[in-house]
């Protein structure tokens, strides 16, 4: 008598760090790994392969993923066979470095290299070169959500922001084909997907067979999206096209992320950031104009090298000009191979954490003033899931992004995707809570 002998299905862990550019990479990730037989665990202790997907942006972010690394390096020495895979961002910069100071990593997976995982399975060893031909990052993507999906529209970045390490770990600036894009995104369509994020690190350079606001016109048009967001925006593309073009298409989300970085002129310069702060006024000013209640958010950063107290409070000043919706803050983090990380004048650590803490408290007070300005006001919601911070509770968000909580309606059953008229009865700093009024 025969036995079959049940081929045993072997488990990946994955963990991401980072943006959505990480998030989407890691959902292709998945796809391949799935391809080759792998199944998805979340017990690291139960797994034969354990696949990091990192982030090299920040200090903060590298440290996270080296102490993760050094968990795993434990877990293998008691379990050889384990295999360990590291991807993303810190993977394309280090390289070799990096596998011949840890020689316990089995596979160095780059930014653009994922197509090459499968190979990789078998005989481990280093992916990192560079791909011209942007087919081999179009790929497909086993996506987390079922009704939100991120789609790649541009790869790479060309700014060279003095102090970012992106362009080091992504390439060349690189867009896809409008057709290529359109057909990914009927596709989600078809499949129920309500509400895309186009993304790129700077989509307002798209450069294609179209132009970034005729890429919008075309997703307008697929059946099936109701919404379409898309981040980041650089503020030195960002032209009234753009801004027309978001007013008159009623999917295109009443948002946009527009990171300042700073208020002040000669930092924003130094930044290699190619605007200046009265440029980056206009235009808010111009996008409050033309597209009423839009949320406006950003990005800034605390203690940049030779930021003055005056260079400081005038970033002070702009965000109480501005009054943004929400702030991302960071301390400024030395990134090597950055023109940055050999300037003069770098800030004391006690200097940085006191000036983020500032503007933190200074970004909080305008964000909990609009959102109690949205109280007794019925907004449209898409409804996403269970609430993150009580499950017995609904989320989802406006068309502004904010993240709204509230409680199931008794007079019909909410399913993630749904859209519903919510009043908002209370704001706070990160979110509001409302009550259902209508479906
Ligand atoms: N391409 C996007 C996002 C880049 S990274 C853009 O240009 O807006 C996201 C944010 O991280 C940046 O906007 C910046 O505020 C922050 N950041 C990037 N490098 C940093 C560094 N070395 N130190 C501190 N913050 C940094
Ligand atoms: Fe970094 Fe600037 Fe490129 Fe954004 S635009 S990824 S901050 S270099
Ligand atoms: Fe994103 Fe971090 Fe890389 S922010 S592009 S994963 S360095």
């Amino acid at each position: 008598m025969y036995i079959l002998k049940k081929k045993m299905t072997k488990l990946a862990y994955i963990q991401t760090f980072g943006c959505q550019m990480n998030v989407h990479d890691s959902e292709k990730i998945v796809t391949k790994l799935l391809d080759q037989g792998y199944d998805i665990t979340s017990d690291i202790n139960a797994t034969d392969l354990v696949l990091f997907n990192t982030c090299s942006i920040r200090q903060k972010a590298e440290q996270k993923f080296y102490s993760e690394l050094g968990k795993v390096k434990l877990i293998k020495r008691k379990k050889p066979q384990l295999k360990i895979a590291v991807a993303g961002c810190i993977a394309q910069q280090e390289g070799r470095a990096f596998k011949k100071k840890r020689p316990f990593v089995d596979i160095i997976l780059g930014t653009q290299n994922i197509d090459q995982l499968s190979g990789l399975l078998e005989k481990n060893g280093i992916a990192i070169d560079q791909k011209d031909d942007i087919s081999a990052l179009e790929l497909t993507a086993e996506r987390q959500d079922k009704v939100k999906a991120f789609v790649n529209i541009m790869f790479g970045c060309n700014n060279y922001c003095s102090y970012c390490v992106v362009p080091y770990t992504r390439g060349r600036e690189r867009s896809r084909s409008c057709h290529s894009i359109l057909s990914e995104i009927q596709k989600l369509g078809e499949s129920g997907y309500k509400e895309i994020t186009l993304l790129g690190q700077n989509v307002n350079s798209y450069k294609s067979d179209c132009s970034f606001s005729e890429l919008l016109r075309l997703i307008h048009q697929v059946s099936g999206i109701e919404r379409i967001r898309f981040v980041t925006s650089h503020p030195k593309d960002l032209n009234t096209e753009l801004i027309d073009t978001m007013a008159q298409l009623h999917k295109v989300c009443n948002h946009i992320h527009l990171p300042l970085q700073s208020g002040s002129n000669r930092v924003i310069n130094a930044m290699n950031r190619s605007y200046t702060y009265e440029q980056f006024k206009d235009k808010t000013i111009k996008l409050r104009e033309t597209i009423p209640g839009i949320a406006i958010t950003s990005d800034i950063i605390a203690g940049f090298p030779g930021e003055t107290d005056f260079d400081h409070s005038q970033t002070i000043t702009a965000l109480k000009e501005l009054q943004f919706d929400g702030i991302y803050a960071f301390k400024y983090s030395i990134r090597p191979q950055t023109k940055a990380s050999t300037m003069q004048g770098h800030i004391d650590e006690d200097i940085k954490v006191q000036r983020l803490k500032e503007i933190l408290e200074v970004q909080e007070l305008t964000t909990g003033k609009i959102n109690k300005r949205l109280e007794g006001i019925i907004v449209k919601v898409m409804v996403e899931g269970k609430s993150e911070t009580n499950i017995d509770r609904w989320a989802g968000r406006t068309t502004s992004n904010k993240i709204v909580n509230f409680d199931q309606a008794s007079m019909f059953k909410l399913t993630a995707g749904m859209f519903v008229d919510i009043k908002i009865i209370q704001g706070f700093r990160h979110s509001l809570d409302g009550e259902i009024v209508s479906p």
